[in-house]
Parts: structure tokens; C-alpha cells; sequence
């Protein structure tokens, strides 16, 4: 679904985030990318739908190569959920971000509204639909970007830290509603109990390369392997 060849990428005041990172995703399987802080792991999921473009190497999505002149084709396929919500909500209201997508898209309007309502009513935000997402909590923003990427029924998702400020209830919700999703799903995340119960799949990263990758429950019991990458065993792990 989605390869990943040689790619580099430096920031502007010459920061090399990313360095000859090579990663395949097979379709239909939840990834999860984890790392400690720095590893490069925000650099890598903001390239997997145009938003960064690598300075070397290339990537593919469905066997389309993204570039600057297919990047409609790209975001069609591919839905990402920023690291900071900030990021993602940019209109007056917060029904407004998440009919956004779906008009740029040009779905059909009723179809968006009703799955606009839906995911507005589950992630418990159709109460403060419209309030200008400055003023929602964090845990409400979170949930307000998910559902402006999710309303688009993307077949690739990528989720940059979707658990952070999500109460236990919350994230509790998320893992049910992830399970439910048909697409392939990338997942960046810190909680490694939340990759152990969401994802099948496992890729470590360290300054800025994949440096293992294989079955989640596999790799997120290797403790030696984690710490060696700045990690530790998943919580539910850890005592036994
Ligand atoms: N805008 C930027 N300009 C320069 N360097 C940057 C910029 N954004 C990130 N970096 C650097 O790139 C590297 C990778 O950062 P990135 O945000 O991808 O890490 P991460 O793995 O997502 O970390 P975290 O777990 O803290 O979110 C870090 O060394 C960081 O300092
Ligand atoms: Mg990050």
C-alpha cells in the first residue's frame, strides 16, 4: 500500500530528520511506528500524504509515486491526522473543519453530513459543534481532527499520537473504533499499551532510520531491543 524508498529529508537549518529510511506497508495491516523523542517519527507520517516531500528517495501510495502534480489523487487516499491539532483545525467552527475535507473532496454533501454527525455524536462533540475549536479542550480537539481526517473515509489512515489528552474512557473508545476500521492504519504513539492493543505490525525508529520491524506483540515484548531504542516495555508488561 504504501513503499517507502531511500528517503531523506533535512530541515531547512540543516537538521536530518529522516536519513535513507526505507519502510513497505502492506495494505489492510495497522502499523505501528514508535520511537523516543527526536526518533523522527512526525518527519516520517507528515511525507505519507504529500504534506513533506523527501529531499532524496521516493514513496509510493497504491503504486502512484507521489508528486506535486498528483498530491488531490494522494490526500483522496491517504488521511492524516497531525500531531497537534492545531494544526488541522483552521475554520470558525468546528462542524466547519469537519465538513472541510469532504467538500475540498467534493463528496456527496449529505453523505459528509451524516457521517459528520456520527462521528461528531461518538466523539462526544456534536454539543460544542459550533465553537470555534481554539476553545475546546485538548482531548475535544483531538478528537475534532480525528474526525476531520476520518469523515473522509480515507484508505490509508495516519495518526500522529492520537491518545495524547484522551481521558481512559476516551482512548478506551478510540481502540474499539480502530478495530472497526476496514483501511489500512498508521499509528505513531507513545502509549505502546494503546500499539499493542490497535496495531498487528511494529516498526522501531531512531534517529531518523526504521531500525527494526515485525510483528507488534513480538517486537513490543523484546525488552532489550526497546530500550536499546530509548523505549520501555508496555505497561502491561512491565512487573511481569
Ligand atoms: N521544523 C523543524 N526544524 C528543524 N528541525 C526540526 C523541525 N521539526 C523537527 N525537527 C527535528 O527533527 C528531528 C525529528 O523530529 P520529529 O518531530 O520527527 O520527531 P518525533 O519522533 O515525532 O518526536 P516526538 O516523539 O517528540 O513527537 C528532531 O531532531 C527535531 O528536533
Ligand atoms: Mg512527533
Amino acid at each position: 500500500m504504501i513503499q517507502i524508498d531511500q528517503i531523506t529529508f533535512t530541515y531547512p537549518d540543516g537538521t536530518r530528520a529522516l536519513d535513507n529510511l526505507i519502510l513497505h506497508i502492506p495494505r489492510g495491516v495497522a502499523t505501528g511506528i514508535v520511537g523516543a523523542n527526536g526518533a523522527g517519527k512526525s518527519t516520517l507520517v507528515n511525507h505519507l500524504n504529500g504534506w513533506f516531500m523527501p529531499g532524496e528517495g521516493s514513496i509510493r501510495v497504491n503504486g502512484l509515486e507521489i508528486n506535486a502534480g498528483n498530491l488531490e489523487r494522494i490526500r483522496k487516499c491517504v488521511g492524516l491526522v497531525f500531531q497537534n491539532p492545531d494544526d488541522q483545525l483552521f475554520t470558525a467552527r468546528v462542524y466547519d473543519d469537519v465538513m472541510f475535507g469532504p467538500a475540498n473532496l467534493g463528496m456527496d454533501r449529505r453523505e459528509a453530513e451524516a457521517s459528520a454527525e456520527r462521528l461528531l455524536r461518538e466523539f462526544g462533540l456534536w454539543e460544542v459543534r459550533d465553537k470555534p475549536p481554539a476553545h475546546l479542550s485538548h482531548g475535544q480537539k483531538r478528537f475534532a481532527a480525528l474526525a476531520a481526517v476520518m469523515v473522509m473515509n480515507p484508505e490509508v489512515l495516519v495518526m500522529d499520537e492520537p491518545t495524547s489528552d484522551l481521558d481512559p474512557r476516551n482512548r478506551r473508545k478510540l481502540i474499539g473504533l480502530i478495530a472497526t476500521l476496514p483501511a489500512t492504519t498508521v499509528t505513531v504513539s507513545h502509549d505502546l499499551d494503546f500499539i499493542w492493543e490497535t496495531c498487528t505490525a511494529v516498526c522501531i525508529m531512531n534517529a531518523g532510520r526504521i531500525v527494526a520491524s515485525g510483528p507488534a506483540r513480538e517486537l513490543l515484548s523484546d525488552r532489550a531491543l526497546l530500550e536499546l531504542n530509548g523505549l520501555e516495555l508496555p505497561l502491561r508488561l512491565q512487573g511481569s
